[in-house]
């Protein structure tokens, strides 16, 4: 009975230490308002674009909003073009970041979009076991989201209104926060629609956006 007992008290500390898990109903978005608005912990800003978008993640990960978004807004100044930020999603043989921060085993397939387009096939079970590099994987397109954000235009050119740059960046980022969540819990399905819904939103960006 009593082990019955802190079964359940360990599930609610559980539950209540988890911000983002806890948030499962449709339609699922990041919380706005600051979580926790510690300036200490920002991380330096690097030289390097993968390093802070990278430490954007992480602050993200660690439900530290407001940091990675002062970060976010730090790091996109760095960017001498969108094109920059963009090649990031390649292959990290290619300067992109890679599918997480360690080296996968196929360089063609080590890249944040490449496993995008795999998983919308279907998400493959041996990828699907290595939890901790999906998650952040996961985290580093939300963190690409928050620097596509930032770097919205500043005025609309014909086609290209910032409304349409703001919403596809957001539906960027509801996707990549599914696909948190789907990797999460290992929901091979979820996975799948979660990198489909992406992969939408990067072409309808690109549809108008990239010449
Ligand atoms: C809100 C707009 C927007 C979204 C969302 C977006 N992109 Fe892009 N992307 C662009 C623009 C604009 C360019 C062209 C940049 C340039 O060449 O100056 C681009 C270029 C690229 C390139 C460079 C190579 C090429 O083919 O031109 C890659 C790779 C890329 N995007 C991947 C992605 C992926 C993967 C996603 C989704 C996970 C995504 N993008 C989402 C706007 C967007």
């Amino acid at each position: 009975m009593s082990s019955m007992r802190s079964a359940v008290i360990a599930g609610i500390i559980l539950v209540a230490c988890t911000p983002f898990l806890a948030v499962t109903s449709a339609p699922i978005r990041l919380p706005l308002a600051p979580l926790d608005v510690d300036e200490d912990v920002l991380p330096p800003l690097d030289k390097d674009h993968r390093v802070n978008v990278n430490n954007i993640a992480k602050s993200i990960r660690k439900g530290n909003l407001s940091a990675a978004r002062k970060l976010a807004a730090d790091a996109a100044k760095q960017f001498e073009d969108f094109y920059e930020l963009e090649n990031l999603y390649r292959q990290r043989n290619k300067g992109g970041l890679g599918w997480s921060t360690r080296p996968g085993p196929v360089a063609l397939q080590d890249g944040l979009e490449r496993q995008m387009l795999i998983m919308m096939r279907g998400a493959p079970a041996n990828v699907l076991l290595d939890q901790e590099h999906n998650l952040e994987a996961a985290y580093a397109f939300l963190a690409m989201a928050e620097l596509t954000i930032v770097m919205a235009p500043k005025k609309n050119m014909g086609r290209k209104t910032i409304a349409l740059w703001n919403s596809q960046s957001q539906a960027l980022r509801d996707s990549a926060n599914e696909l948190r969540q789907a990797f999460a819990v290992n929901d091979a399905r979820g996975v799948k629609q979660a990198a489909t819904k992406m992969n939408d939103a990067c072409a309808r960006c690109h549809d108008v956006f990239r010449d």
